[in-house]
């Protein structure tokens, strides 16, 4: 298919062509390169001029470590001061109703809810099933301190309904409780109501909304929908840095967390002998250690450039055209005897999703190809792409219709898996993951039709002897 044959079916695609010069202009490398990037849901890129600028301010003053009072050291106090406030301006938050908190990444900010969040007999966590693995792990803390933990199940178009959700936070509790799911799901790119977040409020529920994968190209409106704590990562969003997230956490909700311990950074007095600490307030109580001041100054480099340039609104509309294009597209697409190519998890339609598609190669029998074989011919043909579960098992074990008895069987002998082959054994699975292909600000539809090539190249396959290989750089789930 030609652009112009394209073109006439997505005409919303034309509004876009702005962000071909944003490509040619400031991500020369991926044409240079021959390279057809499809894993933005893994990691955003970063452009040439956020990456030139940093260099500039970085290299033209003084940053010292933030905790004294030196002229470099106010520098830096400033800089990370400039990032909180364009990130509660990112997600359009009210500074006197929320906070942000810098860590490592989203997975630093879940584990911070996690350890400090008040479980305790009487308390539940209600985890939709769809959930990151950083995400699931909050359930290790809530069972340590006597809450009961549960998940709620997808339906198997990869959506829940609002009656599945209500069901689980109408059962009582007694303690303070937390509601957790994703505005995007990282697996199938299904985006979960946001209504939710009120029933949980209404209920007594503290929500944790992971915004990570959504937030990459869609708005967080904390004017409007008010969840308690919100994670992201950085580069997600613009690629770079990617030492850098924060949790962004309503001001009453964070007076309920009680940190473990303290540290550097966390603390207004301490004694050694005296085996007491005074807590500074928040955020400083939650931010361990140096925080990263040079990092700070990407963050507001990388915000800017967003809203400066990224063009949100034509981001979103040029690649719900691309994705729509490709899940017609994959559909469609036959082997010479009718069977289908692709088995698409998910919705195929553009309604309530990201740009993100998760789905398994399918040979002429029928039967899925090992998805790590199907991931090295992409490497061959210059795509990158995602194998695996993508840390999300929920999904993939909704997909491929795995039983809860089997489940926690293998669970009992979980100390005796190494790796993703043993679990794959252990359960039964001839493939234990998925392929999933995710587009960013500026993909195009050079890319899509490259991507296209690549699936058309497994027309006609028949599974041979590659579903008996082994495959050690890549044992884990
Ligand atoms: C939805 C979601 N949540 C959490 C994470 C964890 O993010 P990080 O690895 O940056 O901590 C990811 C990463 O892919 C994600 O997609």
């Amino acid at each position: 298919m030609s652009l112009e044959t394209f073109l006439r079916s997505y005409p919303a695609y034309h509004g876009t062509r702005h962000l071909d010069r944003v490509r040619a202009d400031d991500f020369p490398r991926l044409d240079e390169q021959g390279l057809i990037y499809l894993d933005y849901t893994g990691s955003g890129l970063p452009s040439r001029s956020q990456l030139r600028a940093y260099q500039r301010v970085i290299g033209d003053d003084i940053w010292g470590n933030p905790h004294s009072a030196s002229v470099p050291s106010r520098r830096s106090t400033e800089a990370i001061r400039h990032a909180r406030q364009a990130t509660l301006r990112f997600v359009n938050a009210d500074p006197d109703e929320y906070s942000v908190i810098f860590t490592a990444n989203a997975t630093g900010a879940l584990r911070l809810v996690g350890e400090s969040f008040p479980f305790q007999p009487g308390a539940r966590l209600a985890l939709l099933r769809d959930n990151h693995n950083s995400v699931l792990g909050i359930r290790e803390y809530a069972r340590a301190r006597g809450a009961t933990t549960e998940t709620i199940a997808l339906r198997p178009d990869l959506r829940t309904d609002l009656s599945a959700v209500v069901d689980a936070l109408d059962r009582a509790e007694t303690a303070p409780s937390l509601f957790a799911y994703p505005a995007q799901s990282n697996f199938s790119g299904v985006q979960h109501p946001l209504e939710w977040i009120h029933e949980a409020h209404s209920r007594g529920w503290r929500v944790l909304l992971d915004a990570a994968a959504y937030a990459a190209i869609s708005d967080v409106d904390l004017s409007r929908y008010k969840p308690d704590f919100v994670p992201l990562s950085y580069y997600k969003i613009f690629g770079w840095p990617t030492g850098l997230g924060c949790l962004i956490a309503r001001n009453d909700a964070l007076a309920q967390l009680r940190r473990p311990w303290f540290s550097g950074g966390t603390v207004v007095a301490s004694s050694a002998l005296g085996g007491w600490h005074a807590s500074a307030g928040p955020p400083d109580n939650f931010e361990d250690g140096t925080p990263d001041f040079l990092g700070a100054l990407g963050v507001s480099i990388g915000l800017d450039y967003v809203r400066q340039t990224l063009d949100r609104d034509s981001v979103r509309a040029r690649v719900r055209c691309l994705t729509e294009f490709l899940l017609v597209e994959m559909s469609k697409l036959r082997h010479s005897n009718g069977a289908p190519v692709c088995a698409l998890y998910g919705p195929t339609d553009t309604r309530g999703r990201g740009p993100t598609i998760a789905f398994n190669l399918l040979d002429m029998d029928g039967n899925i190809v090992d998805e790590r074989v199907a991931e090295d011919r992409a490497v061959e043909c210059g795509i990158a792409l995602r194998a695996g579960c993508f840390c999300n098992p929920g999904v993939g074990e909704t997909i491929f219709e795995l039983e809860p008895a089997d489940l926690i069987r293998v669970g009992t002998m979980s100390a005796g898996l190494h790796t993703i082959e043993d679990y794959r054994a252990a359960i039964g699975l001839p493939t234990g993951g998925a392929l999933r292909v995710s587009l960013g600000p500026v993909s195009n539809f050079d890319d899509i039709l490259g991507f296209h090539r690549y699936l058309r190249s497994w027309c006609d396959h028949r599974t041979a002897d590659e579903q008996l290989r082994t495959f050690p750089d890549r044992d884990r789930c």
